[in-house]
């Protein structure tokens, strides 16, 4: 995810330029960059926050970007804009080219330099490659071109006019007086106008001062009306919604199939291990608690999870391990340090990480990407549930790799791995029915979570998510262990939230509700099952998936629900107190 903008007007673009990548920084800040044109082409481009641009061109046409890597690490040469050979053509671009190396090989064989390791720099050559006499002409042959997602603008020396195209990447034309501007999101440009066209996949954009036309991908016109938005630049920029939080549950449908989507076109690295260690803090050691029950059932290797903070100062274990590192921001202090002590000790390593180049990246051999976009809310969310796509994913494919699965078997998982989006949508449509659940529970002053299995962290983590943004104290168990001690403290009315998956411990969960139901507690089960009405006080009902795919439905019903109880209780949720979105020190 990375935000562009464009503006054509009377005002000086560079600073509409910056001001409008400012609201769209939210997209992404591994670098910015912009390009804008006064007869000659300027480029400055740089990375790190938008602030480091500190240009004072003339002009009042331009582009701008704003970068989330995907492809590259972030480096001022990886930064946008891209020039073509001659440094007359700018683009700005936000989405996956896929067929980049394709185009990249075909273009060098015609001479083309390459300045980066982007996929997004072939569209500036792509144009000049096309260009004879018409920027316009050139721009549509090479949009013709591309596969993948996109949402592109460009301008070029001597032209009035930006050139722009969208295809599964968001573009929005803001239209002014004698001004028009692009963005990926309509907060961008908000103060300057409220007058929005939204373009539709495979639409291409002319804008100049006067006049926006609008062409499919043979160059016909096409017509699309102007709407008026009467939002908040704040609401905008949340894309209505009143969290980032909520947004980010929201977006997670569409996380999960970009991170399976980048997954499935890359090659796995090919490892031999014998046993795996998971290391990893908070949230992210809950992805990789449920990864051990995956990665046992599937490969039949011990799988051993610690939290970062312990392993570094473990005594030496003697036998190696293919050693996983989970981090959504790649910065964690504890799980940096538990990197080097475990390359220091000889295991061969890899990271999974949200954040291209973060810092996890240079202590480990591998690197398995989650594509959730950035992540505002302070509790993860949606870098939880794409990190247990990549572990699923991982899972799978060793299984196959290893023969302990056979073909067709990691081919009918991976089928059901590609439905966790839909079955997650089928899950935020419940939503009304969490908040009012959220309701019955708010006033509560403690509560358990309980599971079995492979849902068991999911029980941790609906309690770590509860207790962080809502504040009500709250613990994960393993449903067979509340005997043991924790339901020593069960008073009447004490809401107990118990995941009721209809796998082989279906009936072991209906023996714990019951224990509880025995001493009051008021019970909410999570289940696809509505034979679970007869024991539980209240159901959040959740689709039927595959026994094994579960932990994403039940993750995602329990972030809602924690939302819902934190907005009751009028908690300050996307920066709850005391919490940090990444936590560099020990
Ligand atoms: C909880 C949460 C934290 C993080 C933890 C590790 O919602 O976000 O528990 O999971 O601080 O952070 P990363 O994954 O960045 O290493």
């Amino acid at each position: 995810m990375c935000g562009i903008v464009g503006y054509i007007g009377f005002r000086n673009a560079t600073d509409v330029l910056l001001k409008t990548l400012k609201r769209l920084e939210y997209r992404g800040y591994d670098s910015a960059g912009i390009a804008v044109v006064n007869g000659e082409l300027k480029v400055e481009k740089r990375k790190g926050y938008i602030d480091t641009i500190k240009s004072d061109f003339k002009g009042t046409v331009g582009i701008g970007h704003t970068r989330w890597a995907t492809h590259g690490v972030p480096s001022d040469e990886n930064a946008h804009p891209f020039v073509d050979c001659k440094g007359e053509i700018a683009i700005v671009h936000n989405g996956i080219i896929e067929n980049f190396m394709e185009l990249k090989e075909k273009l060098i064989e015609k001479g083309h330099v390459f300045k980066s390791d982007t996929d997004s720099e072939v569209i500036a050559h792509l144009i000049e490659e096309y260009y004879e006499d018409s920027f316009k002409d050139a721009f549509i042959k090479a949009v013709n071109e591309l596969k993948g997602s996109f949402a592109i603008a460009a301008v070029m020396k001597g032209q009035r006019r930006i050139m722009a195209a969208k295809n599964e990447s968001p573009l929005v034309i803001g239209i002014g007086d004698h001004e028009n501007f692009i963005a990926s999101d309509i907060p961008a440009f908000l103060e300057y106008t409220n007058r929005v066209i939204v373009l539709k996949d495979g639409e291409i954009c002319e804008v100049t001062d006067d006049f926006v036309n609008i062409y499919d991908l043979k160059g016909n016109e096409v017509k699309e009306s102007i709407t008026t938005i009467d939002w908040s630049v704040e609401d905008a920029e949340k894309s209505g919604y009143e969290h980032f939080m909520l947004k980010e549950i929201f977006e997670q449908p569409r996380a999960l199939e970009d991170t399976l989507h980048a997954l499935l076109s890359k090659d796995m690295p090919e490892m031999d291990f014998e046993r795996v260690h998971i290391v990893a803090c908070g949230t992210s050691y809950h992805a990789g608690l449920t990864g051990k029950y995956i990665i046992e059932e599937l490969l039949h290797v011990p799988v051993y999870v610690y939290y970062a903070s312990e392993y570094r100062y473990m005594p030496e274990i003697e036998e190696k391990a293919l050693t996983i590192f989970i981090t959504q921001s790649g910065e964690t202090a504890d799980t940096i340090g538990a990197a080097k002590r475990a390359k220091d000790l000889g295991n061969y390593t890899m990271a999974i990480t949200n954040v291209v180049g973060s810092s996890i990246t240079n202590y480990v051999d591998q690197v398995l990407y989650t594509n959730a976009g950035p992540e505002i809310g302070v509790a993860a969310t949606k870098t939880f549930t794409t990190q247990l796509m990549v572990l699923y994913y991982f899972s799978i494919i060793f299984a196959s790799k290893k023969g302990k699965i056979s073909k067709k078997k990691a081919n009918e998982l991976l089928k059901e791995l590609q439905k966790t989006g839909y079955y997650v949508e089928r899950v935020l449509g419940e939503e009304d029915n969490i908040k009012k659940v959220a309701r019955e529970i708010a006033s509560a002053q403690s509560m358990y979570f309980i599971a079995r299995g492979r849902n068991y962290p999911i029980a941790l983590e609906g309690a770590l998510k509860m207790k962080e943004i809502s504040y009500v104290h709250a613990e994960g168990y393993p449903a067979g262990e509340l005997k043991h001690g924790p339901i020593a403290l069960i008073s009447d009315n004490m809401p107990v939230i118990a995941i009721v998956p209809e796998d082989e411990l279906y009936g072991k969960m209906i023996s714990n509700i019951k224990e509880v139901s025995a001493r009051n507690a008021f019970v909410v089960a999570v289940s696809s099952n509505n034979d679970v009405k007869k024991y539980a006080d209240t159901v959040i009902s959740i689709p039927k998936t595959n026994y094994l795919f579960s932990p994403f439905t039940n993750a995602v019903a329990l972030q809602l629900l924690s939302y819902h109880t934190a907005k009751i209780l009028g908690r300050k949720i996307d920066k709850p107190k005391n919490l940090a979105k990444t936590v560099t020190v020990e």
